[in-house]
């Protein structure tokens, strides 16, 4: 299979994590769509909202997208919002294969209340604003998400199931 392959999901899914391991291990080139954001534009995501807004700062993802969707043989890991703002989804069912990775909501709480320092999303909420907030977001976005060409529900998700969904055995 030659093209791009996206990984999405939402915030704290493991897509960078997973999207580095995959990479390495079928040789293709890795790319994290916040990191290709934060060096063209010298700034944090967190200082992006801050500065331009969230609205801005989509357009400047999309831009992003488009400009490293033209890559072949790479893992895109995509930013939790991308797919679902404008007809991105569209853009990435046209430019490689997609995989959504889905956990379970309360485990997705988990891993945001540890980490949610430099999410400019979560940053201001307490316990249980994050809980509202993602099942709240999950339920917007998961029309989304499922329209991935490819679904690992799994709570820990691998590399190995995503190589056999793809075939890269
Ligand atoms: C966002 C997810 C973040 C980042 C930004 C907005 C979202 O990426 O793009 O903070 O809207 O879900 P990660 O999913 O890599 O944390």
């Amino acid at each position: 299979m030659r093209k791009a392959i996206f990984l999405m999901g939402f915030m704290g899914s493991g897509k960078t994590t997973i999207g580095k391991k995959l990479a390495r291990k079928i040789k293709f080139d890795f790319f994290d769509l916040d990191e290709v954001i934060e060096l063209s534009q010298q700034k944090t995501i967190a200082q992006l909202f801050e500065e331009i807004g969230e609205e801005r700062f989509r357009e400047i993802e999309r831009e992003a997208l488009i400009d490293i969707g033209k890559n072949q043989n790479c893992v895109i890991s995509l930013g939790g919002g991308t797919p679902c703002f404008y007809n991105n989804m569209d853009l990435i069912k046209e430019l490689g294969t997609s995989v959504y990775l889905k956990l379970d909501m309360p485990i997705l709480v988990g891993r945001l209340r540890n980490t949610k320092g430099n999410r400019p999303l979560l940053a201001k909420l307490n316990h249980k604003g994050i809980s509202k907030f993602v099942r709240e977001k999950l339920i917007e976005r998961e029309p989304y998400y499922s329209q991935a060409d490819f679904i690992l529900r799994s709570n820990h998700p691998k590399v190995g199931p995503i190589m056999d969904m793809l075939n890269l055995a």
